[in-house]
């Protein structure tokens, strides 16, 4: 029978998972059961501590909030142009809250996202409980089915290209979204936070050609003028929430911010 989880695979030995009941197991007797929110956690072994940098809760409700608003539908909107008809099976590397997975996800095509943080996935598993969630660090073997993917997501997220390039079915697309030079400006240099936005489309386009095919690139700009939560919303949904001051910003505050979002996007050779 189909299941959400189809996409993947047991992290330690590959072979492919069956779903019975609420446990995944591989042909040898490998098994992983879900938690109660719905997703599986595929961190195993050596290293079965989550790796840093995963989003905590809070961070979660914040990024849900500001993406609840569209700011950053252009990204899937992009993505959506270039997909077939039909859509396709996806993959959703660094999946967070799975807002971006959701917007392309069509009809009964599986999808999957992966994250390293529990509380992500426990976040997405209930929100969207037809995808099927998985704890995963990206930066190790990804615990999904090599080519099966019609689509493999990295919005804003850690890059694992030769990974991403596995997956993948002949023919299928990686769309790869990261900031820009000018994202957030106005806000990064009030808040002195930190600085993502040095050119990086050479070496990420670089290293998508060496592990697929060379990427087309998009820059997606953009501005809005948001209120003071969305402000928050913003700065505190990503690697600033540890660090930005926010206190000196009162209530009714607004600010004009700018928008820059790179994206990459490469078709595996058939
Ligand atoms: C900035 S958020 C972006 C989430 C989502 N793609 C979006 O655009 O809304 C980055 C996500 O990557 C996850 N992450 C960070 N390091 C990771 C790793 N090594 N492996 C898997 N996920 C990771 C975080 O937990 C977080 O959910
Ligand atoms: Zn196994």
């Amino acid at each position: 029978m189909l299941s959400k989880f189809d996409l993947l695979r047991c992290p330690v030995c590959r072979a492919d998972l069956t779903l019975v009941e609420r446990t995944l197991r591989c042909p040898q007797r490998h098994s992983f059961d879900l938690a109660r929110a719905g997703y599986v956690n595929l961190l195993t072994g050596h290293g079965a501590a989550p790796a840093e940098g995963g989003d905590d809760a809070r961070q979660l409700q914040r990024r849900d909030a500001f993406l609840a608003k569209g700011h950053f539908d252009r990204v899937t909107d992009a993505i959506r142009a270039v997909l077939p008809p039909g859509g396709g099976a996806i993959l959703d590397a660094g999946c967070g809250t799975a807002y971006h997975l959701q917007r392309l996800a069509t009809g009964d095509h599986p999808c999957a996202g992966i994250d390293v943080s529990k509380e992500a996935c426990a976040f997405a598993a209930k929100r969207y409980p037809k995808s099927g969630f998985a704890v995963a660090d990206i930066w190790r073997d990804w615990p999904v089915r090599d080519a099966c993917a019609d689509l493999v997501l990295s919005i804003f997220a850690p890059r694992n290209f030769v990974e991403a390039a596995r997956v993948l079915r002949p023919g299928g697309i990686l769309a790869v979204a990261y900031p820009g030079p000018d994202h957030l400006i106005e806000l990064r240099r009030e808040f002195d936070l930190i600085d993502q936005g040095e050119a990086k489309t050479e070496t990420y386009a670089a290293g998508i050609a060496a592990a697929t095919a060379a990427p087309r690139h998009q820059r997606l700009r953009a501005a809005a003028r948001l209120d003071a939560p969305g402000i928050a919303n913003v700065i505190l949904m990503g690697p600033n929430a540890r660090h930005a001051r926010l206190e000196a910003l009162p209530p009714e505050a607004t600010r004009d911010v700018s928008f820059d979002i790179e994206l990459l996007i490469a078709r595996k050779p058939a």
